[in-house]
């Protein structure tokens, strides 16, 4: 397919919405995106045809939908350049951080870990959770069971909580960035040096959404003898991405940022670490034998996947890249590109439009306008019919090394246009007359 944005456009119902009466330009891609009518039709066949769950049952149709099932599982391998068996499902790019989390700090033996200031909240309140856990001691049991007792035992048990939270948060560090929204790598060598265990990295800030090199900052892991987490939500749906080239451990991203629906994420566990670790969560379907005493579990990565997995949504997400790569991974990144610059030169128009960073390879603009509140340029543009978002984006610590309380961010994917990037523009200029 070649790059046809008239064709793009028509793929995607909603795009011919129209709110307060004007036509709805959506600028939230880095928040989710919208599904083409192939994902919505590949869900809708799956269910009406094809449906059984999947890996338990000898019957024709149970069958059926566990090729349907790893056969999406090969297709989302393909797309980051990994093996099927290194590709986890999850249900969001959020579960599979806390998952990898888990991993390190549980069974891999990371005590410490090595974060970025400009991570997304789903990549820290993981790990201080996840060493938090590892901390927290014994809680004693119980002889007595009247209610003073347990009332007792519960205030003891938030007490250790919060001490153990405390001090999780002591075996959390965090690389610098510069201004513009790539991280300093010389912070990165003398923190990892002092580090053991992990690096967790984006690899694009959700606000700043400049790329930061995942090549290098998983080699200097690999040096330090750290294991490499990478975030790619905001990366994997704008760009070729491959795991094994980037070497990194783990990489998680979400299939709703790629025009997948909600519900479905991947973790990718490379080879080594997936044969030898054991699952975070039990269930069914991920055993070889269950025992009152104990029970072993499937080879990777059914083992992994406890419980009825979303194969609709694995279907979903399968389309989903499908789409993406007819469009072609390349000419997706050149188009948002030039939308980028459109946005940039509408916004330096205007004046007094202060953008951060820089994310011409994810379409991210984040900028604030003068003193005044994002919130209210963003509710300025949604009567205009343009969807924004405004706020701390879920990065609070960025927010702070920013200096900002709040941004207003804009988010350009495949099906946009210059004409909408022009409205962006348009809007600001009458917010700055409306609140001035
Ligand atoms: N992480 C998503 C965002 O940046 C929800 O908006």
């Amino acid at each position: 397919m070649a790059f046809d944005i008239g064709k793009i456009r028509e793929d995607f119902p909603i795009l011919s919405r129209r709110l307060n009466g004007k036509q709805v330009a959506y600028l939230d891609n880095a928040a989710t995106t919208q599904k083409p009518s192939a994902v919505l039709d590949a869900m809708r066949n799956y269910y009406e045809n094809r449906n059984a769950n999947v890996h338990r049952g000898g019957n024709a149709l149970a069958e059926e939908a566990t090729e349907i099932y790893e056969n999406a599982r090969k297709r989302v391998a393909r797309f980051i350049g990994a093996a099927a068996s290194e590709i986890v499902f999850t249900r969001n790019a959020t579960e599979a951080l806390n998952i990898a989390a888990r991993f390190c700090t549980g069974q891999l033996g990371a005590k410490c870990v090595l974060l970025t200031e400009m991570e997304h909240h789903s990549n820290i309140v993981n790990w201080q959770l996840a060493l938090a856990s590892c901390l927290q001691s014994p809680m004693g049991i119980l002889h007595k069971q009247n209610a003073s007792d347990i009332e007792r035992s519960s205030m003891l048990k938030a007490t250790q909580w919060q001490l153990a939270a405390k001090a999780a948060g002591a075996r959390i560090g965090y690389v610098k960035m510069r201004s513009y929204g790539k991280l300093c790598n010389e912070d990165v060598e003398k923190k990892l040096s002092a580090q053991q265990g992990a690096f967790s990295f984006t690899h694009a800030s959700n606000v700043l959404g400049a790329v930061n090199d995942a090549d290098s900052l998983c080699r200097l892991a690999k040096k330090a003898g750290a294991l490499s987490v990478v975030d790619g939500a905001q990366t994997a749906p704008h760009m070729k991405i491959d795991v094994h080239g980037m070497g990194c451990d783990f990489f998680a991203f979400s299939a709703h940022k790629m025009l997948g629906p909600t519900g479905v994420g991947v973790l990718y566990v490379k080879k080594e670490l997936a044969d030898k670790l054991e699952p975070v969560f039990g269930g069914g379907g991920a055993i070889e034998s269950v025992a009152l005493s104990g029970s072993t579990f499937a080879a990777a990565p059914q083992k992994f996947e406890p419980g009825t997995q979303d194969v609709a949504g694995a279907v979903g997400l399968s389309a989903a890249m499908d789409y993406l790569e007819s469009a072609g991974m390349d000419a997706i990144e050149k188009h948002v590109s030039s939308l980028h610059k459109a946005c940039l030169e509408g916004l330096k128009e205007t004046g007094g439009v202060h953008v951060y960073g820089n994310g011409n390879r994810t379409g991210i603009v984040s900028f604030n306008v003068g003193r005044l509140h994002a919130h209210d340029i963003s509710q300025i543009a949604s009567d205009d019919g343009i969807m924004l978002r405004a706020g701390h984006h879920c990065a609070q610590p960025l927010m702070k090394a920013i200096g900002a309380i709040a941004t207003v961010r804009a988010s350009f994917y495949i099906y946009n246009t210059d004409e909408e990037a022009n409205r962006l523009a348009a809007s600001v200029k009458r917010a700055k007359k409306v609140l001035s």
